[in-house]
């Protein structure tokens, strides 16, 4: 049985769909949500689910990141899934979880991505290009911005009536759909290998 944290720093609606798609099975389990947020909504389904959570402050993540790969080493922790988690992942723990670091993004990488490309920033670019479609990319991470390598994109069309708010909640159904998915799939893959 493989342990996963799930990172995030908002309202935790891809948190949430994870945990319940790994609660009854054997692959794997969430063990602990991570924030950088105090106050973040995604702490209120850890609550709820009974999955034991940290705090780490921004000050955390940049002078002391050592402490949380100590932290996830403890709980044993073997993948790392970050779900709308906002800060920059300081590379001593990409470093230690090296492949087994995967990030959504809500847009087509290598287009809108990078430094500031979160939330709605990204559907109002994608609007603003004129671009035909968006969707979800599901990629590992290094230590550039959306920048690790691709394992899974999906799609959606961009019409002309579209708003940032009505792109969002196309790609939000997207990243609800294979989000869970595609991270047992993945685990499943390093298993095998
Ligand atoms: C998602 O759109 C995800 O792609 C992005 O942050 C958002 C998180 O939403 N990285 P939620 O907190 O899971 O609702």
């Amino acid at each position: 049985m493989d342990n996963i944290a799930i990172f995030a720093s908002g309202g935790g609606s891809n948190a949430l769909k994870i945990l319940k798609h790994f609660e009854n099975s054997d692959l794997a389990r969430i063990k602990l949500i991570v924030t950088n947020r105090r106050n973040a909504g995604v702490l209120r389904h850890a609550e709820e689910n009974s999955i034991s959570w940290k705090y780490y402050p921004k000050e955390n993540w940049n002078s002391s990141p050592m402490e949380i790969v100590q932290e996830l080493k403890t709980q044993k922790i073997d993948y790392v899934v970050l779900a709308g988690f906002l800060l920059k992942v300081p590379d001593v723990i990409i470093d230690a979880f090296a492949e087994k670091i995967l990030n959504i993004h809500p847009a087509l990488l290598p287009d809108f991505g990078g430094k500031g490309m979160y939330g709605m920033h990204v559907h109002q670019a994608v609007l603003d290009s004129g671009k035909p479609e968006t969707g979800i990319t599901i990629h590992l991470i290094n230590s550039k911005y959306d920048d690790g390598r691709i394992i899974f994109q999906g799609k959606v069309n961009v019409e002309s009536v579209d708003t940032p708010e009505s792109i969002q909640k196309k790609v939000q159904i997207l990243e609800h759909k294979w989000f869970p998915q595609v991270i047992e799939k993945y685990i499943k893959e390093k298993a095998a290998s």
